[in-house]
């Protein structure tokens, strides 16, 4: 039968899903499978939690869309209210839109104008979407820019710390370095507007930031007065076991980016930011035309609902812990893996060969009925993001479809 559908979209299987529930999709043919790429990250409350499915639906009764700059809902101000609460001290503004692209973009927008400086710093690795601003500042892999360009100008890139250097303390060191030089020899630091950076690396790898350079770089940018972006899209909403991964480094951002975890699965983004930044957002500058969807924002509230449940986050501790044992039990057997790393439930694992990903991904798709997704440049990072509300048993029917794969592809 010929598909309608555009090609452009790659394919992480040939699965057509029916339905899903929890960690579980359910294929038109009627099989299950173990869900751990999750949307990639999104479905942070699992498939269909009953707590988001009737929010939206008591939503959809009431309206769908309240146009923004039409009208005020009365979800909006509950949500940014509840989003102060949460957020980082000082981030007390909030902008939506729907894409995690669109909120990256937001953020430039914004640090523009704030500062009146052109030029943004991004970091190797570094994954912000796909539309042409955000393309620009995404070095994760050349598939991502290639045929596109010229992609916009004024974004400069500074080194990520390798996370398989012996020496991690040099490795940092040599990372500031590289972003010192930058800061002398391409983009002035009375130029650069602002540094977005992933804290824990994304579809670059699952390589969580190491505190010292965090630190490095907000240090810098204090100095400077660069302001701070933290693009939380993917490692925001619990993934790494707070509800923010800069809560793990006890730092402030400027201006935060939220998206994919934050209403489980219905297209919703989050700008956070300071008041005073925001008042230097000039009215009507920005905007878009769904942004703060009313659905959305019921999503987002029972999600949030369901996060601030005491187990929550708890659980996310533990079985990334559960998770990350176990790796690093099966990796005592398989010296083809060479790292297993992670905060929370945002675990990669680093594999010598990307081949060997690729054939771990299928084993594990065919014979385990589990999705996993890779990451990396190199596509050698196997990345574990189920949903957060995953049990001890899924853990390990996780681990065991795993091993086998290991077991049949060493
Ligand atoms: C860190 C980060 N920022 C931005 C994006 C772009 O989000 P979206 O695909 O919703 O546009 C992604 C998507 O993977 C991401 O991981």
């Amino acid at each position: 039968m010929t598909s309608h559908l555009s090609d452009v979209w790659f394919s992480v299987t040939p699965l057509q899903v029916a339905s899903g529930k929890g960690c579980w999709v359910t294929t038109t043919d009627g099989e299950e499978y173990l869900d751990f790429a999750a949307g990639i990250a999104v479905n942070s409350t699992g498939h269909a939690h009953p707590k988001v499915v009737a929010a939206i639906a008591a939503q959809a009764e009431r309206f769908i869309h309240a146009q923004v700059n039409v009208y005020k809902h009365d979800l909006l101000e509950p949500l940014a209210t509840k989003l102060a609460e949460l957020t980082p001290d000082g981030i007390d503004k909030f902008f939506f839109a729907n894409s995690g692209a669109e909120i990256t973009e937001a953020a430039v927008k914004l640090a523009k104008q704030a500062t009146k400086r052109p030029h943004i710093i991004v970091f190797s690795g570094s994954f912000h979407g796909r539309t042409h601003m955000a393309m620009a500042m995404t070095t994760s892999k050349t598939g991502y820019r290639a045929g596109h360009a010229p992609l916009p100008a004024g974004i400069y890139v500074a080194p990520f710390p390798d996370p398989l250097a012996a020496d991690q303390d040099a490795e940092v060191a040599r990372a500031l370095h590289g972003l010192d030089h930058l800061l002398k020899s391409m983009t002035a630091p009375e130029e650069t507007a602002a540094m977005i950076l992933e804290p824990v690396l994304g579809e670059g790898g699952y390589i969580p930031a190491p505190p010292a350079f965090i630190a490095g770089l907000v240090e810098r940018c204090r100095t400077h007065g660069i302001l701070f972006i933290a693009d939380e899209v993917q490692s925001g909403f619990g993934r790494t076991g707070e509800l923010f991964a800069v809560e793990h480094y006890g730092i402030q951002p400027d201006i935060i980016c939220m998206a994919k975890g934050i209403a489980s699965g219905f297209p919703f983004a989050a700008l956070g930011t300071t008041a005073a930044l925001d008042a230097k957002w000039s009215k009507g500058s920005h905007g878009g035309t769904y942004g703060g969807n009313a659905i959305g924002c019921a999503a987002a509230l029972a999600t949030i609902e369901i996060m601030e449940e005491p187990a929550f986050l708890q659980n996310v501790r533990d079985r990334g812990r559960q998770l990350m044992d176990g790796l690093r039990e099966l990796q005592r057997h398989d010296d083809g893996i060479t790292q297993v790393r992670g905060l929370g439930l945002m675990v990669g694992t680093e594999l010598a060969d990307s081949a060997r990903v690729a054939a771990i991904q299928k084993h594990c798709l065919e014979e385990g009925r589990m999705i996993l997704m890779n990451a990396g440049t190199y596509g050698t990072t196997l990345r574990w993001m189920p949903p957060l509300v995953v049990n001890e048993h899924e853990i390990e029917i996780g681990l065991g479809a795993f091993e086998a794969a290991l077991k049949a592809t060493a």
